[in-house]
């Protein structure tokens, strides 16, 4: 895969281009990838992990997102060769629930959910991440050191998904250790099938808690599931793991890829940092705006169900389509001036938590950590500086473009005594 890759158009005269989103080129050039993409090919081919559509442009990724009849999320594990294979190309052997359900089958998950993830639900667990956030910092400040991934950006959404959930705060690591490795790792890394085969047993620690929490619920999301009925029947304990295990990975990597982005962007743009920090209200807006520059999750991906057009392009049923979020919020006929970051752009019709039915449930608790994260760093350090040398970025961005390491130093300064939430 080059940047000045020609599309060629095979004797079926399908537009093809030369892309797999796990490789160091799509790492390093996404967005110029993404507009070449928009501009001469936004519905095409790639030959990669057994064949796909790559959809770029606005108005066609919406339309797969909406259509969730026609484009099925559903995951066949028993039958590899069935290609409902799910949202990640090529499929990720643990099947994700309620991402990977269609309806109706989806239905009552989703609704087992919700009342965790309101906006009542997420107001709530502001000040928790508020107060981690400084417990968090209190650890580090005297040293004038920190490493904004590992030492703030994991942990903090971290501790605030496992105690929404009800698991114990310090088990975060057991857990998010392995799940940023997978998301950070492309699917050949052996590192990457090592570290499914620990979230495999890690699966098997949170199965051995459904029977207590079936006598002796608790308040926690783990606790609902373990309670809810699926069809009168009480939710299998496998779906109640797996549900369980989806709703940490998606606590995780997104809001910190989120916030590490953003850290290295407000660096290079001090009067831009000056107006956030003066006025809270400027926030709403310019979370978005983030969102839509630094899209966490790239792309996911469905299987059509029946023969259907798209952006022009006929599709057959049985086909693998990957919708690429970093494109579609990048279609200057959507987004005026795509490469400016405009804090109040509004309307901001970004891609960055899907559309449809599995648009995603944990926006409201992201929108409030995110700028919690990255106001309290800028209030308690405000002379920080990031080691751009020693930086290392997720090795393939092909589902999280997020980073694995951001070293920081700033000015020490006194721990407040700020005591980790319990
Ligand atoms: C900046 C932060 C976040 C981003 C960009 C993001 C992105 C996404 C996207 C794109 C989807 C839809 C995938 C699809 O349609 O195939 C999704 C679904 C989901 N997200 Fe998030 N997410 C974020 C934060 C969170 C948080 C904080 C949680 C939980 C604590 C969470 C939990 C979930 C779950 C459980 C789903 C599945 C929903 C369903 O299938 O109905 N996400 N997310």
């Amino acid at each position: 895969m080059s940047v000045d890759q020609s599309t060629e158009t095979g004797s079926d005269s399908i537009p093809r281009i030369d892309f797999d989103h796990h490789s160091p080129e799509y790492r390093a050039n996404w967005r110029t990838l993404s507009d070449d993409h928009l501009a001469r090919c936004p519905v095409a081919r790639s030959d990669a992990y057994g064949g796909f559509w790559v959809v770029s442009d606005h108005a066609a990724v919406s339309q797969v997102m909406r259509d969730d009849a026609t484009f099925s999320s559903g995951r066949n594990t028993e039958d590899p060769s069935d290609p409902k294979q799910g949202i990640v190309i090529p499929p990720n052997p643990i099947r994700q629930i309620p991402l990977e359900l269609d309806p109706p089958e989806y239905n009552p998950y989703r609704r087992v959910l919700s009342p965790y993830f309101s906006p009542t639900s997420a107001r709530d667990s502001l000040p928790f991440a508020e107060q981690a956030a400084d417990a968090l910092l209190d650890r580090v400040c005297a040293s004038g050191r920190i490493d904004l991934v590992l030492d703030y950006g994991n942990p903090l959404p971290a501790l605030a998904t496992m105690k929404l959930i009800g698991l114990p705060l310090d088990d975060w690591q057991t857990y998010a250790g392995p799940m940023h490795r997978v998301a950070a790792s492309p699917p050949s890394d052996p590192d990457y099938q090592h570290n499914l085969q620990i979230m495999g047993q890690l699966g098997g620690a949170i199965a051995a808690e459904v029977p207590r929490l079936r006598t002796e619920p608790g308040d926690g999301l783990l606790s609902g599931l373990a309670k809810a009925t699926i069809d009168g029947e009480p939710m299998p304990v496998e779906d109640v793991v797996t549900t369980a295990l989806l709703v940490i990975q998606g606590g995780l990597h997104t809001t910190t890829a989120l916030f590490a982005h953003t850290m290295l962007w407000l660096a290079d743009h001090p009067e831009h940092r000056e107006m956030l920090l003066a006025d809270p209200s400027l926030w709403e807006h310019a979370t978005e705006e983030f969102l839509r520059v630094f899209p966490p999750a790239m792309g996911f991906a469905r299987t059509v169900t029946r023969d259907v057009v798209v952006g022009g392009q006929q599709m057959r049923a049985g086909d693998r389509v990957m919708m690429s979020f970093a494109a579609a919020n990048r279609d200057p006929a959507v987004f005026p001036d795509p490469d400016e970051v405009r804090l109040d752009r509004s309307p901001n019709r970004h891609t960055s938590f899907g559309l449809g039915i599995h648009r995603c449930i944990g926006l409201n608790h992201a929108r409030g950590w995110f700028p919690a994260m990255v106001r309290r760093v800028y209030e308690r350090m405000p002379d920080i500086t990031i080691d751009r040398d020693a930086t290392k970025q997720n090795e393939s961005v092909g589902v999280i473009n997020g980073f694995v390491s951001m070293p920081a130093t700033f000015t020490p300064s006194e721990p407040l005594g700020a005591a980790m939430p319990d």
